[in-house]
């Protein structure tokens, strides 16, 4: 998905921002920050399996939660912005999507529960540069939300894009295939890891030129 890492707040006031301040900051700059087109991983991904029942862990603007209803999915999306989720909400109005395929919450996933299970958990680009984010420990709480012979799909950015101020990045720990596994915190008995790989992802930088960005992709599924 096209971003525009170049525009995050760099300056100090987002030092004492706490994590719902900073994104709904992030999201009140324009009427969308994201491209609102599925992440090609997920769709890749997604087309292998039998439609059935989705979360989407961090879902922003909900391009990702909207196209897995479109598929045949019912979806839950849940992201600590109010204000993404609204937009969410609007974009599924705007294409028509029965309102009992997907849910939105507006909810930080440090805390979020649900007894459902789904067989399909996604999470792309569950990343933060300027507030704190318990990424490893959402990331361990997310296995526990899938079905027994479910999938789970994180796609994260391997670094920076290469036209972003590198000072957002400085001291930023960008996952890779194996601290992303690790993060995971798998019992080997009950998983099987499938993917665990970077992927190169062909893109268009913000100034219109085109651009090759790294991402970091795994997918393991819960033994049934
Ligand atoms: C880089 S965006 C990715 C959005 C979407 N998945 C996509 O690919 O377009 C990261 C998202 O994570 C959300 N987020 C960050 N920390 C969160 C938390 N603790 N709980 C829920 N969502 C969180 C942000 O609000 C933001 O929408």
């Amino acid at each position: 998905m096209t971003n525009a890492h170049g525009h995050h707040h760099t300056s100090d006031p987002v030092a004492s921002m706490s994590p719902v301040e900073f994104w709904e900051s992030r999201y009140g700059e324009a009427d969308r920050i994201w491209t609102g087109s599925v992440n090609r991983v997920l769709a890749d991904v997604a087309a292998g399996l039998t439609p059935g029942r989705a979360l989407d862990l961090g879902c922003g603007e909900g391009g990702d939660a909207v196209w897995l209803a479109q598929q045949g999915w019912t979806v839950t999306g849940v992201d600590l912005s109010a204000t993404a989720i609204e937009r969410g909400r609007q974009a599924a109005v705007e294409v028509g999507i029965d309102p009992a395929r997907l849910t939105l919450v507006a909810a930080d996933l440090a805390t979020w529960d649900t007894t459902e299970r789904f067989d399909l958990v996604t999470c792309s680009f569950l990343h933060a540069w300027s507030v704190p984010l318990p990424r490893a420990e959402i990331l361990t709480r997310a296995t526990g939300f899938v079905a027994p012979g479910g999938h789970l799909l994180i796609t994260s950015h391997a670094s920076g894009p290469s036209w972003s101020d590198a000072e957002v990045h400085t001291g930023h720990d960008f996952p890779t295939p194996e601290s992303e596994l690790a993060d995971l915190a798998l019992d080997p008995d009950r998983w099987q890891v499938i993917t665990s790989e970077l992927r190169d992802r062909r893109t268009t930088a913000p100034d219109g030129t085109a651009a090759t960005l790294s991402d970091v992709v795994t997918l393991v599924r819960r033994v049934p």
